[in-house]
């Protein structure tokens, strides 16, 4: 039985929206049907495309058999790479970084890896469009292919991505050699996937001149932007619209589906519409890459760190550079006289990883936070107590002051309510039954920023208010928050709030990514309706159209001081290992978090635990398994790719402390990824404590445990 528990102490004075909790304002429409999903939307004359991914790993499309295919029922056309549209793919998209290869599709004949698209089947109906699809011969000149990721690659390079790939002070050797206690460990995370609800769906048509998409996305100005340089269109002759969103994890940008339905639509002159299937996400949605970390630790005896090094390897394609920034956790989180941390990446012929939820941190934590335990355990120290003597005053490498931290102030609060205070760190002493108990701990963080964005709030002649804002609520209650930072700002009931989100028309907006989605929003709205309240204060008097603001906060997001600024935590879990089984049972986790002021406790606390859930998944399930044989997965599909269920979590709690950020005009972080981080640290750390012995590859199987 699932049981989450809500025991945030109340702020004492709850003033306004803000802080109070509220059921999503679309939740009706959720639970009644009436909210449309980009697959459900219904359309006169719609098309319906299927794509036909490649089933060798790396060489050359020699021939696509249209002809038996186009003549079954309901067929209306192939796309493959001798006949597609041309799109032009040389460009840096919105978020800085080319398009995902998947979509420049069906351009030239390369196959880069086992399920890359190579065709695509359009058909009246979706089950002639799959009929057709699985019908299709396509022949292929194989070529060898790699997939072998590990630590021992010599083709291995340090890569930056969004950070430096390198940072180095002081001398490693020389401290590690002058420490009384070291710590030399490497740690593996496997191919993981974000496999969310609703599988990526888009519906494109031309409407008099102008393209419009209806999607799933986390950032209908991103896809927009980014379909426009696509197909050489003026961004304003595009419209994406996103409205209801069945999660995205890092994982709905610009992928092959939109790509494949405007080609479609464009080609046709009909609406088209393109689903993945389960199956195809696993190659065509990104995914989280496998990692070898290396932690070296070295300390005085007192457990102060004289060296820290984190080292991370993780895979990438051989079409797109993509570096999971595991090692960039270290840089955050401790100090010490030599750091050295490095990102490096291995091309393989293997589909292109992408964000996943915490992309570095969430693997990252899990090498950093075992390795401080084992550092506590050769120490003969309390964990929380080595954490405590090694935070840092300043950014370890940035040397700038944090916008807050507040993790001391986490792990004591999460001790208390834990009952960390009687626990006996030796392991292997605890019994019930059968079952070995132990506890662990660990630390979290994530970056914690601000991107620009544009909204319009208008006073309406009826005394309501209409917010529109290109946000994204990928269903964690985003389009609710900011319903409730409106009705503060404008010092009205949240009841007198109309949101509109998902429409690119709307203007730019930050994406919901990085945690940054609902700050970014926030501010914006708040900028529009602080100006409004002042216009209406002014005068009373609202003419039939209403008044509209609309506000940019492109100038105000660039002013926010350089600073340290990240969200943390403290996680706790309590594990029983079978040793007879090895099987793993998470009885309880505790995360207490300082992430910024919580705009809706309510789905605040469903986002925290959904993150230490899937931390729960992470430690003990999750774990995507390619076949050299082949180059593509074994079992891709939720039969095959294990999940936590809710069997497998008991009582999760999240709670946090009060840490606005005074530099944002509401007081906010972010919460999207840090509920993640630390957490399979955390039960790692736990079975250590139950068995005795250490799990330093994921996930802790019962063959591992045995
Ligand atoms: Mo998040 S992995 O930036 O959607």
């Amino acid at each position: 039985m699932t049981t989450t528990t809500t025991s945030t102490r109340t702020p004492a004075e709850p003033k306004g929206s803000v802080g109070s909790a509220h059921t999503r304002v679309e939740g009706r429409d959720k639970v009644t049907g009436t909210a449309r999903y980009a697959g459900d939307i219904p359309f006169a004359d719609l098309a319906y495309g299927w794509l036909v991914l490649s089933t060798v790993a790396r060489g050359r499309v020699s021939s696509v058999e249209t002809a038996p295919v186009l003549e079954m029922p309901g067929v209306l056309e192939v796309l493959h790479h001798g006949n597609a549209p041309r799109v032009d793919r040389d460009f840096n998209g919105l978020m800085g970084v080319p398009p995902d290869p998947t979509t420049g599709l069906f351009q030239d004949d390369r196959v880069p890896h086992m399920g890359w698209p190579v065709a695509l089947v359009v058909a009246e109906t979706p089950e002639q469009a799959r009929e057709a699809a699985e019908t299709l011969v396509v022949n292929y000149e194989a070529e060898p292919h790699d997939v072998d990721f590990s630590g021992a690659r010599p083709d291995a390079y340090a890569l930056d991505g969004h950070m430096p790939a390198v940072t180095e002070k002081g001398d490693l050797e020389e401290q590690l050699a002058a420490s009384a206690v070291v710590v030399d460990a490497e740690y593996t995370t496997p191919e993981e996937h974000h496999s969310m609800m609703e599988p990526h769906a888009a519906t494109a048509r031309w409407d008099g001149g102008r393209l419009d998409v209806l999607d799933s996305n986390q950032g209908a100005t991103w896809v927009q932007n980014d379909l426009a340089k696509l197909f050489s269109l003026d961004p304003g002759a595009v419209r994406v619209r996103s409205e209801h969103i069945g999660g995205g994890f890092g994982s709905k940008g610009l992928r092959a589906h939109q790509v494949a339905a405007v080609m479609a639509a464009t080609v046709l002159q009909r609406p088209v519409r393109v689903t993945m299937t389960r199956r195809q996400m696993f190659s065509l949605a990104g995914y989280r890459s496998p990692t070898t970390q290396r932690v070296r630790l070295g300390a005085d005896a007192d457990g102060r760190l004289r060296a820290l090094e984190h080292d991370s390897l993780n895979l990438t394609s051989s079409v797109h550079e993509y570096v999971e920034p595991s090692a960039g956790v270290a840089r955050v989180m401790y100090d010490a006289d030599a750091h050295r941390t490095v990102n490096r990446v291995v091309r393989l012929d293997v589909p292109t990883p992408t964000w996943m939820r915490a992309p570095g941190e969430a693997p990252g934590s899990f090498a950093l936070e075992s390795a401080l335990d084992e550092l506590a355990e050769k120490c003969g120290i309390d964990p929380i107590e080595l954490r405590v003597r090694n935070d840092p005053e300043r950014g370890p490498v940035s040397g700038l002051p944090f916008a807050g931290r507040n993790l001391v102030a986490c792990f004591r609060e999460g001790a208390r309510r834990f009952g960390w205070a009687d626990r006996d760190p030796r392991p292997g002493l605890r019994r019930d039954g059968r079952w070995l108990l132990g506890t662990g701990t660990a630390a979290a963080s994530f970056f914690a920023g601000a991107g620009p964005s544009t909204a319009r709030v208008t006073a309406e002649a009826d005394g309501t208010f209409t917010v529109r804002i290109a946000a994204s609520d990928l269903g964690t209650g985003a389009r609710t928050a900011l319903a409730l930072v409106a009705a503060d700002a404008l010092g009205v009931p949240a009841d007198r709030i109309r949101m509109h989100i998902g429409d690119s028309d709307f203007g730019p907006a930050m994406i919901a990514g990085g945690s940054m989605g609902t700050r970014s929003w926030a501010w914006a709205i708040t900028a529009a309706a602080g100006e409004l309240r002042e216009r209406l204060a002014l005068s009373g008097d609202v003419p039939p159209e209403g008044i509209t603001v609309r506000s940019d906060t492109t100038e105000a997001v660039r002013a926010l001081a350089q600073k340290e600024r990240h969200s943390f935590g403290a996680q706790f879990a309590e594990v029983a290992v079978d040793p007879a089984t090895g099987e793993v049972r998470v009885r309880r986790m505790l995360g207490i978090f300082a992430a910024g002021r919580i705009i809706n406790p309510l789905t605040a606390r469903s986002q925290l635990v959904g993150g230490m859930i899937w931390g729960i998944s992470m430690a003990l399930h999750e774990e995507a398994v390619r076949d050299s044989g082949s180059g593509g997965l074994v079992g891709a599909d939720l039969a095959g790719y294990h999940v936590a269920a809710n069997a497998d979590v008991a009582l999760v709690e999240a709670d946090w402390i009060d840490d606005p950020d005074p530099e944002d005009p509401v007081g906010i972080k972010g919460i999207g990824e840090v509920g993640i981080v630390g957490a399979a640290a955390a039960i790692a750390n736990a079975v250590w404590h139950a068995t005795g012995v250490r799990h330093r590859h994921l996930p802790i199987r019962p063959d591992r445990v045995l």
